[in-house]
């Protein structure tokens, strides 16, 4: 197995508030990792890091380089790609505008980009039958469907998804997260952050708890659905 991504120590501050407190974490090719936590335990700011987002001090490692070498738009070119919580959709252009423009980096590559808006629309038929709607009238899910569908455009190696579950009704979290499990056969990674602890770590293959910035548990998703201490704090309401 390939590692593919590898953080040792990382710290991240607002001003002088820690928010991230010496995370390590890593993750092979390939896999769904998860990292659950409570409100302001620092997932956000971690995956912003990683996106370049955000300075921060301690190794991130992806793809064998050195990330914090990296520009934005290099980790971008290089596969990295952020779905951002309040999904940052570009509200009075189309469901079409928006995902070819997620393409955007790779604009030359011109068949490219059209053979993977039919795969977009295959995955997502009702982006298909609303191609032409304004982004700013779609539902809670269909617009987390379209900020997964223009990160896709942009040929993800590692999609940092940040709680693509937020606000959406059960039926149309179970959609998303069949969405997300999807994306294994693809050959994408994808690095989850959720507070919908039991989806996220049925879906993953591994899975980190974050508390007050610190990794406080990790395992393979599968024990951690059957830790008593994950499952007394995370586990409880959630189905
Ligand atoms: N721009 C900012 N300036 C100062 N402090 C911030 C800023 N953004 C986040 N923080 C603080 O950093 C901590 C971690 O916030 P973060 O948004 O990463 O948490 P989170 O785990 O994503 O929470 P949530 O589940 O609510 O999205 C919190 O204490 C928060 O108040
Ligand atoms: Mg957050």
């Amino acid at each position: 197995m390939t590692i593919l991504l590898d953080i040792n120590d990382l710290h991240i501050s607002y001003g002088r508030v820690e928010a991230v407190r010496g995370v390590s974490l890593a993750m092979q090719q390939g896999q769904t990792v998860t990292v659950i936590g409570p409100n302001g335990a620092g997932k956000t700011t971690l995956l912003a890091a990683i996106a370049g987002l955000l300075p921060s001090r301690g190794a991130m490692t992806y793809r064998g380089r050195d990330l914090q070498r990296l520009e934005v738009e290099a980790r971008l070119e290089q596969g990295l790609c952020l779905v951002p919580e309040k999904r940052e959709l570009f509200g009075d252009m189309t469901v079409a505008d928006n995902l070819v423009l997620g393409g955007y980096w790779r604009r030359n590559e011109k068949e490219a980009i059209k053979r993977d808006l039919d795969a977009v629309y295959a995955r997502f038929p009702r982006l298909a039958e609303r191609r032409a709607q304004q982004a700013n009238t779609l539902s809670g899910g269909e617009r987390q469907m379209l900020a997964l569908g223009r990160a896709l455009m942009a040929k993800p190696r590692l999609l940092l998804l940040d709680e693509p579950s937020l606000g959406l009704a059960p039926l149309i979290v179970r959609e998303i997260f069949e969405i997300i499990a999807s994306l294994r056969s693809t050959g994408v990674s994808v690095l989850l952050v959720e507070q919908n602890a039991r989806a996220a770590l049925e879906t993953a293959d591994y899975g980190y708890v974050l508390e007050t910035g610190s990794i406080v548990h990790s395992g393979p998703a599968s024990e951690l659905l059957h830790d008593p201490r994950v499952a007394a704090t995370y586990l409880g309401g959630h189905s």
